[in-house]
């Protein structure tokens, strides 16, 4: 298995070679196509092709779904329709992103092997039906998913026109039956070595929860032990490594068939049910399902959301990614089924490329006549005809990404990282720490990412894994559990001149959720010239603020709200920034500084309200001498930027619905796209060059 180092080196030789990426001549706009529903339609089939010229479409997602059509009975393959299609796309220069059938089953697959079918925590097992309702560690299972992809990879996998493989779809969900609790034990004993370690670990001695050997444990469960948090997070941990498993069988069938196309797994909007950095391990490209409420509040806040998610997903395999699904007009499954209003289709599949994605994909290109999905949005409805109002603006977009054609393969370049981490999502979750109703883990990952954004800089999201040299500014916002000696690495990062903007509710226990002892942010005390003594919870209708000190050295002025979660620091050596304005401690810091070795580490003491991290995140990134070519971005305005051998690309992108004034930027940049006027039109995108 690839420990990180060597999954880092792997990424930066393909990113350097540009290997590993779908992309290869041009942005691909396309998305999931299912002719297989249409085979009594021949007509359709072909019109469909036709309307895909039109809207300048060049890619479809073939195969996702397709079992039953694809081996209809257990043993006898039917590729024939697959083939037919194929050509004639590959005639029309469609090309295909071919994904593997495991997404969902046929039936006579769970009904001849029940042992696939999934086992619920409440132990119960399912029947047939849906998708994703299999279990990821059974042996019958993956032996059938294996002997159809290599199938697969033998007659498509090294067709000109073919860019790569889009595994299963969706991963996710969890299996507890026989089979995966006991490779859960297996992982355990892998992980532990002896029992006594992990009931250490776990410190199950709380409560007499003590395990004598790793044949007792079983999966956490509604009807049995569900407050065992290092159980919990483990079971979590162990549930990603299984999917991440599940996919290196299905890419090791794949390559025994002889293809050698770059892999991918499309990831869901907001899930947080699987560590995705970890699928690093085994994709050459990430790539993401994106269907944001776009309208249900202010769009500039939707935007802001979005570019958080596009951030992380751009840094699982640290080179461009793919949006492989997004709704051309509303989706069905949605509490409301909202339609984009003009105009925004095109900015939210421009902000994909802007953030690094190589594609602009939907769900779906023809809208199935039945069943669960019939009514969800498509680049052609049940109508059937070009002359539709989403017809034309995915048209729009199919032009627009063929004039920015030359930014395939380019890279988005960062110089501020905020630490988004998903295994300390989940133990924070699980804490029963200082605020059960809500920490906002989340919403402060998106201020700091935001505040940044709004300077017109470009932010990655790594994980604690990752490393942080390249970057000038690093924010940790609620850091509870660092991994893997997170302290250490952050301490070296700031002596050796790095920036640290560390929040309250950080350094606060170890891998297994143990906390830390004498004293906490663990490992950084002297790093943060501070101890932190306890922390206040604050109820919903409380808050606090922070009051600017006078003559403080990072010039901070004024006062700032804060809610939720108020930390009370003793310093040792850090200087007040801000100092806190009521309550028995109004008076103690609310925000430090404190220089170590040639760096600086800020300490954020609560959860501030946005203009607060505005105001530091300018200050900092000025301090760490970047150079910031906007200050004072209107409201609602987003600026990216992407690099490659022919230059650097410029994307200013406004998501207000209305216009807002824009002065023409320096001449040494060249608009390659937009209207060139002194305004920027509601939902309007320009692209400049700059050489
Ligand atoms: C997901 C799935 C698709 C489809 C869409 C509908 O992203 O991957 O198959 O169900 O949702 O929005
Ligand atoms: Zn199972």
């Amino acid at each position: 298995m690839e420990n990180h180092e060597m999954i880092k080196n792997r990424a930066d030789k393909e990113r350097e070679e540009g290997m590993g990426n779908f992309a290869k001549k041009r942005l691909i706009h396309g998305g999931d196509y299912n002719p297989e529903q249409w085979l009594d339609s021949p007509e359709i089939l072909e019109q469909d092709i036709l309307l895909f010229k039109k809207a300048k479409v060049n890619e479809v997602s073939l195969g996702i779904f397709s079992w039953s059509m694809l081996e209809p009975e257990e043993g006898k393959f039917d590729f024939g329709w697959l083939e037919d299609i194929i050509n004639r796309l590959q005639d029309n220069d469609i090309d295909v992103i071919l994904s593997t059938p495991s997404g969902a089953r046929p039936k006579w697959l769970s009904d001849k092997y029940p042992e696939v079918l999934r086992v619920e925590a409440d132990r119960r097992r399912n029947l047939f039906g849906g998708r994703h309702n299999h279990c990821y560690t059974s042996p019958v299972y993956r032996e059938k998913v294996g002997i159809i992809n290599r199938k697969l990879a033998e007659r498509f996998g090294s067709r000109p026109g073919v860019l790569g493989w889009h595994i299963s779809n969706e991963l996710g969900g969890d299996c507890h039956c026989d089979l995966c609790q006991s490779a859960f034990r297996g992982w355990l004993k892998q992980r532990y070595g002896t029992i006594e370690e992990l009931n250490r670990a776990w410190a199950t001695t709380f409560w007499s929860h003590r395990y004598q050997s790793f044949e007792q444990i079983e999966s956490p469960s509604p009807i049995g032990e569900r407050d065992l948090h290092g159980l919990k997070l483990d079971w979590r941990r162990f549930v990603t490594d299984r999917t991440v498993d599940f996919v290196r069988a299905e890419v090791q069938a794949i390559r025994d068939g002889g293809s050698v196309l770059p892999i991918t797994t499309n990831m869901m909007y907001f899930y947080g049910g699987l560590n995705y950095h970890k699928f690093a391990e085994v994709l050459d490209t990430a790539s993401w399902d994106n269907y944001p409420l776009w309208h249900k509040g202010p769009e500039p806040e939707t935007a802001a959301e979005v570019g958080v998610y596009y951030d992380i997903i751009r840094g699982i395999c640290r080179k461009p990614f793919l949006l492989m699904e997004s709704c051309p007009s509303s989706t069905n499954w949605q509490s409301v089924s909202k339609l984009k209003k003009p105009g925004m289709l095109l900015a939210a599949s421009l902000q994909a490329v802007a953030h690094g994605s190589d594609s602009v994909q939907y769900f779906q290109m023809r809208q199935s006549r039945g069943a669960n999905e019939k009514f969800h949005g498509a680049v052609i409805d049940h109508y059937g005809g070009e002359d539709t109002r989403v017809f034309r603006e995915v048209s729009q977009v199919g032009e627009a990404l063929e004039q920015l054609s030359e930014l395939a393969g380019s890279q988005v370049k960062a110089r501020v990282a905020v630490i988004y981490d998903w295994e300390n999502r989940w133990a924070m979750e699980d804490a029963q720490g200082p605020r059960n109703k809500g920490l906002y883990y989340q919403e402060t990952v998106t201020k700091l990412h935001r505040s940044f954004r709004r300077l017109g800089l470009n932010v990655d999201l790594p994980d604690m894994e990752q490393e942080l040299d390249q970057y000038s500014v690093v924010a940790v916002p609620m850091g509870y559990m660092f991994r893997r000696g997170l302290g250490e690495k952050l301490k070296n990062y700031v002596e050796q001149g790095g920036h640290l903007i560390l929040t309250y509710w950080s350094g606060i226990v170890d891998d297994t959720d143990l906390c830390y002892l004498g004293g906490t942010p663990h490992g950084l005390m002297e790093v943060c010239g501070l101890r932190s003594t306890e922390i206040d919870g604050l109820y919903d209708w409380e808050s606090n603020s922070g009051i600017a000190v006078s003559g403080n050295s990072l010039g901070m002025s004024g006062e700032y709200q804060c809610r939720h979660l108020c930390d009370l620091v003793e310093l040792k050596g850090a200087e007040a920034v801000l100092t806190y304005g009521s309550d028995f401690y109004a008076g103690k810091p609310a925000l430090t500084e404190h220089r170590y070795g040639d760096g600086i580490a800020y300490y954020v003491c609560a959860d501030f309200e946005e203009a607060f991290y505005a105001d530091l995140c300018r200050r900092v990134a000025l301090s760490a001498g970047i150079e910031l070519l906007w200050q004072d971005l209107p409201e609602g305005v987003e600026v990216s930027t992407r690099e490659n051998a022919h230059g650097e690309y410029l994307f200013i992108q406004n998501f207000n619905p209305s216009v807002v004034a824009w002065n023409e930027i320096q001449n040494q940049w060249q608009q390659i796209y937009g209207e060139v006027s002194e305004e920027l039109p509601g939902f309007g995108t320009k692209v400049y060059r700059r050489r």
